[in-house]
């Protein structure tokens, strides 16, 4: 059964959208009446591998649909919708009288959301926010959901979209903001910040050993001229890094540029924004997972989950308990999930990715 023309012009439109759009909220729509049988593109019982209508292969797809296990008529939220790869296989399964509720920052996530909209049969929406705060506003709408996921990071649109220089493998402004309407940019960071913060973000969030170096010498090479380009800055990690570490270790600027992606983005502030309120969401019995692919996101993750997982933290010297405190949640895994060699072979970007699941047992105790 084909669209009516309202949906198709809406879907349309959406396509056509220019990228900086502000609105925050793109779309809230319910189908009625329509399995995905019938549709162009559905396939039932998909195997992840052979695509997802979404035009790149999801990392970790088969093993987050499986700790999801999403069912016909439930409510899911995608954190991440990014290229909607792992959305359109959880739309599939949540059906027609299921919802999809789907949160990217990045106007190009949200033109892709548009395909999704148009292909699939559940009941969808979009908001157009950094996740916290989309998280936030789910809350105050009082929704309830069966299945909340992140899939964190940049997305491969992302970096493969040269301007928004997100890679150090190509010339590019120095930009890396997922949201292009954000103010911070990561030129004005590397262009403001002074020598210590600098420092701190590139030792904190990208692990770079030699952060103090490289730090300094940002700050006096932009005092000769500005630094405005990622190989700008590729050279200036480059030559503030003694020259047997910038063998064998990876591209030597790619810990920088981590550590600047995350900080333009607030990422971490975001994720521990955003963990307690998705988890807030969920009903009992319904599932939060994350895809991490570093270790200050997995730390959280693992962190987050493990607390939740927790029951009695009396002093082990008491005899009986006293705090009556129960787990609210239970890992699915003990271990995080990654992905297999075939999928490494298969898509290197998937090397770093680590998936943890935590089913929601019972509301907080007070
Ligand atoms: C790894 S990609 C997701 C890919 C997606 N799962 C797929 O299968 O196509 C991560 C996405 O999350 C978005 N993102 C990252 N941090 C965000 C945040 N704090 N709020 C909203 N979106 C965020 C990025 O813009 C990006 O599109």
């Amino acid at each position: 059964m084909s669209m009516t023309l309202l949906e198709r012009e809406a879907a349309l439109a959406l396509l056509d959208r220019p990228a900086a759009d502000p609105r925050p909220e793109l779309t809230r729509r319910r189908r009625s009446g329509r399995g995905s049988q019938g549709r162009r593109g559905a396939r039932p019982g998909l195997s992840v591998t052979g695509g997802t209508g979404a035009g790149h292969v999801p990392v970790l797809a088969e093993e987050l649909l499986e700790q999801l296990d999403p069912q016909p008529g439930q409510t899911a939220i995608d954190c991440t919708f990014g290229d909607g790869g792992h959305a359109h296989l959880v739309a599939e399964r949540l059906g027609s009288a299921g919802t999809l509720i789907a949160i990217d920052r990045d106007p190009l996530a949200e033109q892709r959301f548009a395909k999704l909209a148009a292909e699939t049969a559940c009941s969808v929406r979009f908001i157009r926010s950094g996740y916290a705060e989309a998280l936030a506003q789910l809350t105050a709408e009082g929704l309830r959901a069966d299945i909340a996921y992140f899939d964190l990071g940049m997305s491969s649109m992302q970096v493969d979209t040269r301007e928004r220089g997100f890679s150090y493998s190509y010339e590019a402004p120095l930009d890396m903001r997922m949201d292009p309407t954000q103010q911070l940019t990561a030129r004005e960071l590397i262009a403001e910040w002074d020598e210590r913060r600098l420092a701190v973000a590139l030792r904190d969030l990208g692990e770079e050993r030699h952060a103090g170096a490289i730090a300094r010498t940002i700050v006096r090479l932009r005092e000769q001229a500005p630094i405005e380009t990622t190989q700008q800055l590729v050279e200036a990690i480059n030559s503030a890094i003694p020259a047997p570490a910038r063998f064998g270790g990876g591209h030597p600027a790619k810990r920088s540029f981590q550590a600047l992606r995350i900080a333009v983005n607030d990422e971490l502030g975001q994720l521990d924004r955003a963990l307690p309120l998705a988890w807030g969401l969920l009903r009992e019995g319904g599932v939060l997972a994350g895809i991490s692919f570093h270790s200050l996101e997995d730390r959280r993750v693992k962190r987050f989950m493990a607390e939740r997982a927790q029951g009695c933290i009396c002093p082990p010297d008491l005899p009986v308990c006293v705090c009556g405190r129960e787990p609210e949640a239970a890992l699915l895994r003990r271990r995080s999930i990654v992905p297999s060699p075939a999928e490494v072979a298969a898509n290197p970007r998937a090397t770093s990715a680590r998936l943890r699941a935590a089913r929601k047992l019972r509301e907080a105790t007070p």
